[in-house]
């Protein structure tokens, strides 16, 4: 989605933008530009399609256009086709041509979310002689800011808060006023934005690591909320126009988390990032050792009295979030016996048949910010169910609305395609399928330990799992031209198919489909022909045989097999072509390292392709759009 940079303070803006422009390429992007204020004088605007390189050339790294204060933007299209006139900044003046050069208009701004009315309110505006360049939302919003101040002649703030009173949708809005120098001014709903400060200088973002180089004190900015910016100093405000103040938060990770430290891409570091992040993971809530070793969550606020309560979970996510709720649907109906609904969070926000009495909804969500996972959030806390989210960024906009809160120590994800967090994800809904079982009495102390040391044991794992990477890069190698693969696999087999199968599709752009393995035979087998890869997920011990039989059946159709199992099963070599193994551990944690080589196989995939690994075509990492 679109990403949101300002700066105000002592150094020339543009390379400061540009910078943080790059930090947020990650989230996805089709055109770009910035807004640079010298002073008094009207902003300078440039504006690219494409790459953010485009941008960078075009303005010499951002050192041909002066002054110290400017806002930046990457757009992903939505109301409008990626183009110059469409990019922003947008201005509130008439525009000709693309919309670059010194543009004369009282506000400039840039804007990430999307306005709901926006015909209603362009209409509105046209009929008070405003003029429209652009076939975009941002374009209006800022038209609309525009009217607010010389209509009732108020202050920016307030201007700013007739606005977001008029519009729906989400925004994290940033505007300068021609006739206010060295200011900008913010406003946000629903979508992210933080604000960074040092002595000198003050910046905003959508994310932390566009800041990250410059400084590590940052406030979050809550909805509805406006902000005014100058050199040095943040002022916050609601929406009745009163200051109020917000607590500084120190960001703890290194600003090289969010680099690629050798990796050729991001998505490999991170998938080697996985053992470590792991056991950071596991250890923010298992504590003590031997006989005293125990999972604590009183961090999160889940008391055992709470976890004996419950009557029925509900799991809402999206993409590969939704993928570990499948697994820990199983995992959690196995472990702690309570009824689990796994629910797509796009589809649950608008289920009419209500949630039942004495549920949690857990939303699990890596960015804190997914727009269907936030209002599947909001939708269970107004029909009055207790929430628990399972977030990567702190203060996020999920991690703050929750009623409960369990962070995943992830770090900074770059890479579109999830690996590091998604596999902190599986861990978080293992320790609470173990902490669930426990306070209900489902498990006793031995097992209780047995399940904790098999957890702790899942960051080794994973490492001698990733000690094995040169056979898929080889096999990898050899399927780069696949067309079709597919992937199959029983209970939590099928779980780690979904998420296999999404790897293959998102980032090596291969047709792909994860089937639950005995369904394939009720219509899907007929696109299965000659050479066509099937690969089976087979680390279930009671599911092995069936699974096997429901591959055999696509082999004696021509298909090629690969299967996926523990170390031991080598008689799976009696029946596939291609076999990868992953060390032992609790059968129902082993999605951990059973992911990995297929997180690796579309990374391969991808690279022999020559795509582009971290920022896959048309995908966003962060989609705070409905
Ligand atoms: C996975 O590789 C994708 N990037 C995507 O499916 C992602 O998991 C989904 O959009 C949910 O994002 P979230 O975890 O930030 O809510």
């Amino acid at each position: 989605m679109c990403g949101i940079v300002g700066y105000v303070g002592t150094q020339q803006a543009g390379p400061v933008l540009l910078e943080g422009l790059e930090k947020l390429e990650y989230r996805g992007y089709d055109s770009a530009g910035i807004a640079v204020r010298n002073g008094s004088e009207d902003a300078e605007v440039v504006k690219t399609i494409g790459r953010l390189q485009n941008l960078v050339e075009r303005t010499d790294g951002g050192k041909a256009v002066a002054g110290t204060c400017g806002i930046g933007h990457t757009r992903w299209a939505t109301h409008g086709a990626p183009s110059k006139t469409n990019a922003h900044p947008h201005v509130s003046g008439n525009c000709t041509g693309s919309g670059s050069g010194r543009v004369e208009s009282l506000v400039v701004g840039v804007h990430n979310g999307i306005i709901e009315n926006y015909q209603e309110l362009k209409a509105k505006l046209e009929r008070h002689g405003y003029a429209f360049y652009s076939q975009t939302d941002t374009e209006v919003l800022i038209k609309l800011v525009d009217y607010y101040y010389r209509k009732y002649k108020v202050g920016p703030i307030d201007a700013l808060a007739k606005t977001i009173v008029r519009v729906r949708g989400s925004y994290a809005l940033a505007v300068m006023f021609k006739d206010i120098p060295d200011k900008i001014f913010v406003a946000r709903k629903d979508s992210p934005m933080i604000i960074g400060k040092n002595d000198h200088e003050t910046f905003l973002a959508s994310d932390v690591p566009a800041i990250l180089n410059h400084t590590r004190q940052v406030y979050y900015i809550g909805n509805l909320e406006m902000a005014e910016l100058s050199a040095g100093k943040a002022v916050f405000y609601n929406l009745d126009g009163d200051v109020i103040e917000k607590e500084v938060t120190n960001i703890e990770w290194d600003a090289e988390a969010a680099e690629k430290g050798g990796y050729e891409h991001f998505m490999i570091k991170e998938i080697h990032e996985q053992p470590k992040v792991s056991e950071d993971t596991l250890h923010k809530y298992v504590f003590g050792e031997g006989k005293n070793v125990k999972i604590d969550l009183s961090e999160v606020g889940l008391t055992e009295e709470k976890m004996k309560a419950y009557s029925q979970i509900y799991i809402a996510a999206c993409g590969s979030a939704w993928h570990v709720g499948m697994e820990a649907q199983y995992v959690i109906e196995e472990l702690v016996g309570i009824p689990v609904r796994v629910e797509l969070a796009s589809e649950f926000r608008y289920r009419k048949s209500g949630i039942l009495p004495n549920s949690l909804v857990i939303i699990i969500s890596q960015s804190g910010e997914t727009a269907d996972s936030l209002a599947a959030l909001r939708m269970a806390k107004e029909k009055g169910t207790e929430t628990l989210a399972i977030v990567n960024v702190v203060g996020s906009s999920i991690a703050r609305e929750a009623d409960y809160c369990m962070y995943t120590l992830a770090g900074p994800e770059i890479s579109v395609a999830t690996t590091k967090a998604y596999t902190c994800q599986l861990i978080c809904s293992f320790l609470l399928a173990v902490a669930f079982a426990k306070a209900r009495g489902r498990i006793d102390e031995e097992q209780y330990r047995y399940y904790i040391g098999e957890l702790l044991s899942l960051p080794g794992k994973i490492e001698a799992t990733l000690s094995d990477k040169e056979r898929i890069q080889w096999f990898a190698a050899k399927y780069a031209n696949a067309r079709d693969i597919f992937f199959i696999g029983r209970g939590i087999d099928y779980a780690i198919c979904l998420e296999g199968s999404l790897k293959m599709k998102e980032i090596s752009y291969i047709h792909s489909e994860a089937y639950a393995a005995g369904e394939l035979k009720h219509g899907t087998i007929s696109l299965i022909e000659d050479g066509t890869l099937v690969i089976g997920a087979l680390t279930q011990s009671d599911l092995y045989e069936k699974t096997i039989s429901n591959m055999m059946e696509c082999k004696s159709r021509g298909a090629y097999l690969m299967g996926l199992t523990s170390y031991g099963k080598y008689d799976v070599e009696d029946n596939v072509n291609f076999a990868v193994y992953v060390p032992r551990v609790d059968e129902h944690f082993i999605g951990v390292p059973a992911i990995v080589p297929l997180q690796l196989l579309g990374y391969y995939l991808s690279v022999s392709n020559g795509l582009d690994v971290d920022k896959p075509r048309n995908l966003a990492k962060s989609v705070t759009v409905e």
